[in-house]
């Protein structure tokens, strides 16, 4: 591969402890620190090119040639690249994701992050995971959670120079699995980022971020523990803290479908006959699902059978952002979705 040109894989991440509003929206420093964990057999594969022929930036998604918002979204970013290296020319960036963007499964994430990768490595930049997980903050809050392997906390900090994140245990530390029930495939009609600017309308947001130490205490601990049941109680009060500032916002968000309803309910009376498992929820309708890896496939069948369910897909902890040496080349062959 030429100089100009890099390609990178990342996975998404889902929060266990989530990142709901910024102090700083410009760079994305949050209100409060946030846990998550990587998804292995989710990616976003990405190559970036340096083209002296580009006369602008180019970006297509899926083999989609993508204009207005997402290519200005993109295009920035690629300024703050050519900013840092001192590279004057355009880029073209060619992504695709093996599974839904924008509906809550952390597309942005993925995507953000195998951007910063790619574009650093392809501008001539060698940035170490800190600074990487710097840049693709700059991009996406949380893609700066999908740069470190494994399981994963993002220091909230309070300036672009200590809000990243860092690995706090490896993927192979635990073998729980997240079984993602996709109930709607559609790109949801609030941004994150949107999502971001109403926290702070909400006169909750203060209790939940004030509270965030101790919860990002349980799980971090719960986490290095092992102790799944003290896991699936910090994961549910935070993702319901979250919905509760979306619903109190102004105006107000509302992300769930009934379906999601109806996984929720099912995930509590599961528990409660002894299984180990529990719910998160993003800003979309999709419900990640926890649950330790022995337990998946008796949990995805049952998932497989409530109303709505379409599609489930099933992931173990996930390794770090990659480079890649090979031309670039799309194969979804490794997800398992029911
Ligand atoms: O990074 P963003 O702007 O896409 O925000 C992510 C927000 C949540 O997914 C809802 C929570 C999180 O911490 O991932």
């Amino acid at each position: 591969m030429d100089n100009l040109t890099a390609s990178s894989v990342a996975h998404p991440n889902i929060a266990f402890i989530k990142y709901w509003g910024d102090i700083d929206p410009s760079l994305h420093i949050p209100a409060n620190g946030s846990i998550s964990m990587n998804l292995q057999e989710l990616y976003t594969r990405t190559q970036v090119s340096f083209d002296p022929d580009l006369e602008g930036d180019q970006f297509s998604l899926n083999g989609r040639l993508v204009e207005d918002v997402g290519l200005t979204r993109v295009s920035d970013f690629l300024e703050h690249v050519r900013q840092m290296s001192g590279i004057v020319i355009f880029a073209a960036v060619e992504s695709y994701n093996n599974f839904p963007v924008g509906t809550g499964i952390a597309s942005s994430a993925s995507g953000f992050a195998a951007l910063s990768l790619a574009a650093s490595h392809a501008a001539g930049l060698d940035l170490d995971e800190r600074a990487l997980s710097r840049l693709a903050r700059s991009g996406s809050g949380s893609a700066c959670r999908s740069i470190p392997p494994g399981f994963v906390e993002w220091q909230a900090g309070c300036s672009d120079v200590d809000s990243y994140a860092y690995s706090i245990a490896p993927a192979g530390h635990w073998d729980i699995v997240d079984c993602i029930a996709v109930v709607s495939q559609e790109e949801k009609l609030v941004s994150s980022s949107t999502g971001h600017l109403l926290a702070g309308t909400s006169s909750l947001q203060a209790a939940r971020v004030d509270d965030a130490p101790k919860r990002l205490m349980r799980c971090r601990e719960a986490i290095l523990k092992r102790d799944f049941d003290a896991l699936a109680e910090v994961v549910e009060l935070d993702s319901n803290l979250m919905h509760a500032i979306m619903l109190s916002s102004t105006p107000p968000l509302m992300y769930w479908e009934p379906a999601t309803q109806a996984i929720v309910q099912a995930v509590q009376s599961w528990r409660k006959s002894g299984l180990p498992v529990c719910y998160t929820i993003d800003a979309g309708p999709n419900v990640h699902v926890i649950c330790s890896a022995d337990s998946s496939q008796d949990i995805a069948d049952k998932i497989g059978l409530l109303p709505g369910v379409q599609k489930i897909y099933i992931s173990n902890p996930g390794g770090p952002a990659r480079l890649e040496n090979s031309r670039f080349q799309h194969n979804s062959s490794h997800l398992k979705s029911i």
